[in-house]
Formats: structure tokens, C-alpha cells, sequence
């Protein structure tokens, strides 16, 4: 039997929140589960971990909290306001939990990691707290919740990849998934609390990854992500074969499987893309034409403070090597305003590195000081939060511009577009991305397609964030 239900997805990186139908096979469940995700990719795959190791213990999802033996919550600590918003949620279900005691609140992801047992013992607001290593111990956890006990476990792994773990697919679209490549990070950018939460970066079996997708693409999906907060890191060595995996030989196998298979990753830490990594991609058409090539900040001075180990020269020749050899690769970016010490010709550095690079799209924050992190036991957090906020309006104003510059350049041109599902606006309406990632939005009455189809589609308009046209005969 087919069930329809929902579970709640907080985006901080993708700034979306997103509610939408998961369906699950359901066999007799004794008992009901409720997740919540925020923060990054990674803890939305690692919340599909979690589901399949609830479903092997008895536990079946549901999209209403009300109603579940045990509500969680996937959480984020990479900025303040990331952590306020689990806080709040925690004094809900809290408030939930007195009209039925027998419901187990627990905590997991990164917050659980840095807060470690605080959070059972400062507000009682959880029963469990787990950290993102320690997954495969949630069912002896919940057993030791049930008794009353408190339940912790935050030791971080060398070695966990869960790759033998099957995910089970939560808010899918049946089309695009998240696939992890690797977990942790052995970077040290001074603003970050990743290092602390998901501990050191270690690769998964790449062979396991491939018959991932592989089973992904057997059930109609139609694209992949691979993950990793440095997926440019990936590192295996294939022991049978005495042969390392690296990155570029990763995304090859991968898009081997079906030229109908999209293949996509994120993130990748600009000093370490090779050339090998553009080559690949130029290589292969079902590898996307799109690095998501986070810059954090356009002045040398501030690169140097964060430990992003580039300066602004380096970055901007970085850009030009990857159009030389993909030259219709799209870019996006991650940027942080008002870091510590941040002057106004630094926060001008960035505005210009921005413009030079063309995003077509970015993530911006203004620094949130987060405690334990270099920046935070090297450096004040001196740049005042008006400035702060100020800067990150400049920094939106300026992506707003280059986003509809981007699209509007696109106007005129055929794009071969992967529909993911109707438009959000108008079921008469397709939506998908297209090669560069952009959404694309098309009438349906263009042509007899279904989800999961690539159109061909020639746009016509364009606002800021979509491209709008209409199917036209493909090759
Ligand atoms: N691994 C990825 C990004 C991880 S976190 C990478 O290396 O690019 C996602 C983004 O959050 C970062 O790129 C950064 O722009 C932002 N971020 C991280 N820590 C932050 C902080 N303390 N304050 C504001 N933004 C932060
Ligand atoms: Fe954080 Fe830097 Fe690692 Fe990204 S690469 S997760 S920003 S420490
Ligand atoms: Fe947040 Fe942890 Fe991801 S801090 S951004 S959920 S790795």
C-alpha cells in the first residue's frame, strides 16, 4: 500500500522551506515518527538515513507531529538564528509532549553535536540527543528514552559513512536526490562550526555510491547531487582494484550509468576543483554545466582572516579556468558580509569579485560569531550587526541584478530542461531546471510530457529567479 504523507523541510542554505508529499510503503508500524530537517543537504540525506533505520526498528513516518510516538529534529548550528528556530520548535513540542507524556522529543544533527548533553539537562526540553555519527545507535536510544533514562550519544566517527544504509526517500519529487559522497570536514575556515559538528572528513565506498544511483535511476529518477561539504576532497581507495577513486573518476562512473541519468554535487571548496574535475564535466553532457564555488568574501584580507587559503586573484583566475574549458558553466556562490574587521573597502571587494564572476545565483549571510570557532577565540565580532545587515542588503541588491542580467541573457536561447513537477504558481505550467541549474518554468500544452521527461525548451521572458518559454522540437 502506498501512503501519502508529508514531513517539514528547513532549508537554510537553499533559504526555501518546502513541504511536500513522501510516499512510503507501509507495513505494519507499531509506532509513528515525525522529522523535521534544517540546515544543509547533508542532514536532509541524513534524515533519510534516519527514517530507513527507523523502518527496520517499527517506526513508520508521519507528516503530523500530533499524532507521533516520537517527534525529532535534524538541526543546523551554522548560524544563531539556525539554533533560535530549533528552540522554538523544541518549546512547542514541549508544550505538545504534556498532553501526551509518553511522546519522546529528540534532538539530532549538528546542534545536538555542539550542545551535547546541555540541552537534557540546562531546559529538559528532549528526551535524545544524537549526534550526526551515531544514527545506527537511535534504536538502543529510544529504548533507553522509553525507561525514562536520558539518551546521548555524540561520538563523532573516523570512519561512518552509513553506506550501507539504504535511504529512505523523504519529500521526493520521484525525479532529483541527494546522494552523500562523504561526510565531515577537515578544512578550518575560521568562521565555521561544520569541523566541530560533523568531526573529520572521511569518503564513502564509491562502489556503494554507484549502486545508489543506479537503484535511483531503476526507479525513474532522473538526477542526482552528490554531497559532501568538499566533495573535491573525495579520496577512495578501491582495495580489489589497489586504485584510488578521486573526485573527477567519482562523477565518471557515476554518470556512466545512463546518459539519462543528470549528475550533479555540491559543494566544492575552490582550492581544491582540478582540472581533471572540468574536464570530467566538460566531458560528459549529463554532468551539469554548474559549480556552486562558494567565494565567502573578495578581499585577500578577509580571505586570509577566514583561512580560505586564496586570495581575490586567485579565486577570479579560478573562474576564468573553469569558462575556458566549460564555458557555458554556470556559477553560484556563497558570501558572508561583516566578518570580523570587515572595512568598507573590503565589503567593496566583494561587490566587485561578485560583478566579475557573474553569479547566476548566491547564498548570503552576515557573519554569525559561533562559539569555539577560531574566528570567535581569535578575532572580535567588531563589525556592528546595522553594518552587518547593511552590507548583506547591498550584497542582495547587487545578486538580484546579476540573476535577472544572467537570465535575460538566456532569453532567444533552446535549453534541454529535466521537469521535476508542475510550476508552483500554475498546474497548467511544467517546472524543471535546466543544464546550468536554473528553474525553467513551461506551458504544458507544448507537448505530451511527464515528470521525470526532458523537454527542450526555447525561453522567451525571464524574471530574477525563473526562466519562462515554451517546448519546441528537441534534437
Ligand atoms: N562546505 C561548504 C559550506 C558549508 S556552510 C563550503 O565550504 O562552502 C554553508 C555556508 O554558510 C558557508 O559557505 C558560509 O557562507 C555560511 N556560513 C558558515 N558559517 C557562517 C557563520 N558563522 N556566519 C555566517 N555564515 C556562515
Ligand atoms: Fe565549513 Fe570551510 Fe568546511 Fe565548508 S570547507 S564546511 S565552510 S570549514
Ligand atoms: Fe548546518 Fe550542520 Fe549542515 S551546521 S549547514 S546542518 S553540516
Amino acid at each position: 500500500m502506498l501512503e501519502s504523507l508529508s514531513t517539514k523541510v528547513h532549508d537554510e542554505n537553499r533559504q526555501g522551506e518546502a513541504y511536500a508529499p513522501l510516499a512510503v510503503t507501509t507495513r505494519e508500524y507499531k509506532k509513528k515518527f515525525y522529522i523535521e530537517s534544517y540546515g544543509c543537504a547533508m542532514n536532509f540525506s541524513d534524515s533519510e538515513i534516519v527514517a530507513s533505520i527507523l523502518n527496520d526498528n517499527g517506526f513508520g513516518a508521519t507528516g503530523n507531529y500530533t499524532e507521533a510516538d516520537l517527534v525529532l529534529l535534524n538541526t543546523c548550528s551554522i548560524r544563531e538564528k539556525a539554533e533560535q528556530t530549533v528552540r522554538q520548535r523544541l518549546h512547542l513540542f514541549r508544550q505538545v509532549k504534556e498532553s501526551r507524556p509518553g511522546m519522546l522529543i529528540g534532538v539530532l544533527g549538528c546542534m545536538a553535536e555542539r550542545l551535547k548533553g546541555k540541552l537534557l539537562e540546562e531546559e529538559r526540553l528532549v528526551d535524545m540527543v544524537v549526534g550526526p555519527d551515531a544514527y545506527r545507535t537511535l534504536p538502543g536510544l529510544i529504548e533507553e528514552a522509553e525507561t525514562g533514562q536520558k539518551a546521548v550519544n555524540v561520538l563523532l566517527s573516523r570512519d561512518e559513512t552509513y553506506a550501507d544504509i539504504s535511504p529512505v526517500r523523504l519529500d521526493s519529487n520521484g525525479v532529483t536526490a541527494f546522494v552523500s559522497i562523504m561526510r565531515g570536514c577537515n578544512n578550518m575556515c575560521a568562521f565555521c562550526v561544520v569541523p566541530f559538528t560533523r568531526g573529520r572528513e572521511r569518503s564513502r565506498d564509491a562502489e556503494s555510491i554507484v549502486r545508489e544511483c543506479t537503484e535511483l535511476f531503476d526507479k525513474g529518477y532522473r538526477e542526482v547531487t552528490l554531497l559532501g561539504q568538499n566533495v573535491d576532497s573525495y579520496y577512495w581507495m578501491d582495495e580489489a582494484a589497489d586504485k584510488v577513486v578521486t573526485f573527477a573518476q567519482l562523477l565518471e562512473k557515476v554518470a556512466l550509468i545512463d546518459p539519462l541519468l543528470r549528475v550533479r554535487f555540491s559543494t566544492s571548496h575552490p582550492k581544491d576543483i582540478t582540472d581533471e574535475v572540468l574536464h570530467t564535466i566538460a566531458r560528459y553532457e549529463n554532468i551539469c554545466n554548474y559549480i556552486h564555488l562558494p567565494v565567502q568574501s573578495g578581499s585577500t584580507r578577509i580571505l586570509q582572516l577566514m583561512n580560505r587559503t586564496y586570495t581575490r586573484e586567485w579565486y577570479m583566475a579560478k573562474v576564468d579556468r573553469i569558462l575556458s574549458i566549460i564555458p557555458d558553466c554556470g556559477l553560484s556562490s556563497d558570501i558572508i558580509t561583516g566578518f570580523c574587521t570587515e572595512t568598507e573597502e573590503d565589503h567593496q571587494d566583494s561587490l566587485s569579485l561578485m560583478a566579475y564572476a557573474r553569479y547566476d545565483m548566491s547564498y548570503m549571510f552576515f557573519y554569525s560569531e559561533r562559539p569555539g570557532t577560531l574566528a570567535a577565540r581569535r578575532y572580535a565580532d567588531d563589525v556592528p550587526e546595522e553594518v552587518k545587515k547593511r552590507r548583506l542588503d547591498e550584497v542582495v541588491k547587487l545578486q538580484n541584478r546579476l540573476s535577472l542580467e544572467s537570465n535575460k541573457r538566456d532569453i532567444g536561447k533552446r535549453v534541454k530542461v529535466l521537469i521535476e513537477g508542475d510550476s508552483k504558481k500554475s498546474a497548467g505550467d511544467w517546472r524543471g531546471r535546466n543544464n546550468q541549474n536554473k528553474v525553467v518554468v513551461f506551458s504544458k500544452e507544448g507537448g505530451a510530457y511527464k515528470k521525470g521527461d526532458y523537454a527542450w525548451v526555447k525561453v522567451t521572458d525571464c524574471t530574477g529567479a525563473t526562466l519562462i518559454g515554451s517546448a519546441v522540437q528537441g534534437d
